[in-house]
């Protein structure tokens, strides 16, 4: 080990949450290029998950880098309640236009957490406007992640991170995943009638529709869910139920939004217009903290109407920086037509995945949209038993990848919340034809290798 490494790995003693959590780094990330990332040795990692399914346009974009510096070299910083911030109103028009047509306002944020925290607080303010303070629960589903905030955490039905905070939380409902591999009732498509979606109506009558605010959900689920895509009348299952009982919808976009599942968001797949959106990681390309809540007209007007002000922010929101970084990672997104290219080589990325992967005992299932895709392992594939969780299955399938140079996103929970292994994979929109060959037949490798341990 060089000295540099050994430094760095007695410094990350200094960093409560590196020593403290479920990933041990042991590298030194030295710089990136494109979907590639560098160690201290020049050892080249394809980052196939983009991080934490974020990364967009790919790492070292000079074009954002220039714009960020040409930014700063006039004013990195001022406060928002004095000046109108020029970029940041571009950005809004920008996405406003981008976005379901009903949405005409943003709000920005610094991360999905307080996006979501954000939008908790909006629908809340919005039902207390019109006279209904008592609107106040926020229906989540089980396996649904919507940050780490504990608002955002009490709409979140994930049981381990939630694990040892539930004191923190508030208790709010929480319905099934729309999740036909493990369907948290038992039933088969088309037969079961889309019982997940009905689950919201029975719900929403058992505690009373006057004293719920909003339901959230992620398009297709992320990290808990292994990108799941709910079967195609759910979501319009969904909108209708939350108009029947004066609900607002939020649509948590913060994996899926920007591109990620082959269109501007997510939920344009089902067709279906939300009264909210959140999203975050790949609106900058992961080149500077940002966030985004987009708004339903009638909100607006709403408050506007009641001259109703907004006591919500945070000091480093919309900062012009950031907002010129994500102008520029916009504009290259759309030049490069890099959301058509995801749809269409979105589809050859699951076509290699089936035909590298499928014939590993332990795949269970391969699943999302675009260049977002779920891998679930599983100890048997005809009873889709999960590894006993104290193996880390995903842990250690991540750690066999990350040595043969390839980065995946590994995760647990997926039936129950805690049992269950899976990973994901996102690359950066950029991903080439060749590349994803080359990562599947790594991550094949890394399969195999896994297999010999554990079977
Ligand atoms: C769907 C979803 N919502 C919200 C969040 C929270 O975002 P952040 O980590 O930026 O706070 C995440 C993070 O992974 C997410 O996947």
């Amino acid at each position: 080990m060089s000295d540099r490494v050994e430094k760095a790995q007695k410094l990350a003693g200094k960093v409560f949450g590196t020593v403290h959590g479920p990933l041990q780094p042991k590298a030194i990330c030295d710089r990136g290029e494109g979907i590639y990332l560098f160690d201290q040795d020049g050892k080249r990692y394809m980052d196939f998950s983009g991080g934490p399914m974020a990364v967009s346009i790919g790492h070292g974009d000079k074009r954002v880098r220039d714009a960020m510096i040409e930014q700063m070299n006039k004013v990195s910083f001022f406060f928002r309640g004095f000046w109108l911030n020029e970029p940041l109103l571009a950005l809004a028009d920008r996405i406003t236009k981008i976005s379901p047509p009903n949405l005409t306002m943003c709000q920005f944020c610094n991360s999905g957490s307080e996006a979501t925290e954000t939008a908790i607080k909006i629908a809340h303010q919005y039902h207390l406007e019109r006279g209904k303070p008592e609107k106040y629960m926020v229906i989540g589903r089980w396996q649904g992640y919507h940050g780490m905030t504990l608002g955002a955490l009490s709409a979140s039905g994930l049981t381990l991170r939630r694990g040892k905070f539930g004191q923190l939380l508030n208790q709010w409902p929480k319905i099934g995943a729309p999740l036909c591999y493990h369907c948290p009732y038992d039933l088969s498509y088309p037969g079961c009638k889309i019982r997940c979606a009905q689950a919201l109506d029975e719900i929403i009558n058992q505690v009373g529709a006057q004293y719920v605010s909003a339901f959230i959900a992620e398009p297709i689920g992320g990290a808990a869910t292994a990108c799941m895509v709910p079967v195609p009348e759910y979501y319009p299952m969904i909108r209708e139920i939350c108009d029947k009982h004066d609900v607002l919808f939020i649509d948590d976009e913060v994996i899926c939004g920007f591109g990620r599942t082959g269109k501007w968001f997510g939920i344009e797949h089902w067709g279906v217009k939300p009264d909210i959106i959140t999203s975050a990681k790949g609106m900058t390309g992961c080149y500077t903290p940002m966030a985004v809540v987009i708004i339903d007209e009638k909100i607006g007007k709403l408050f506007t109407e009641k001259g109703a002000a907004f006591i919500h922010g945070f000091t480093m929101e919309g900062n012009p920086v950031s907002a010129v970084a994500c102008l520029t990672v916009l504009d290259i997104m759309e030049e490069k037509g890099l959301i058509e290219r995801c749809a269409k080589v979105g589809e050859y990325f699951f076509k290699q995945a089936k035909e590298k992967l499928s014939n590993h005992a332990t795949v269970g299932d391969i699943r999302g949209k675009g260049f977002l895709m779920g891998i679930e392992m599983v100890k048997s594939r005809e009873t889709k038993e999960p590894f006993a969780p104290t193996l880390r299955a995903s842990y250690r399938l991540q750690q066999l990848a990350m040595e043969k140079g390839c980065m995946i996103y590994p995760t647990t929970g997926v039936i129950n919340g805690i049992k269950g292994d899976h990973f994901l994979v996102a690359p950066p929109l950029i991903i080439t034809e060749e590349e994803i060959d080359t990562a599947f037949d790594m991550l094949d490798e890394a399969f195999t290798d896994f297999e010999k341990e554990v079977l």
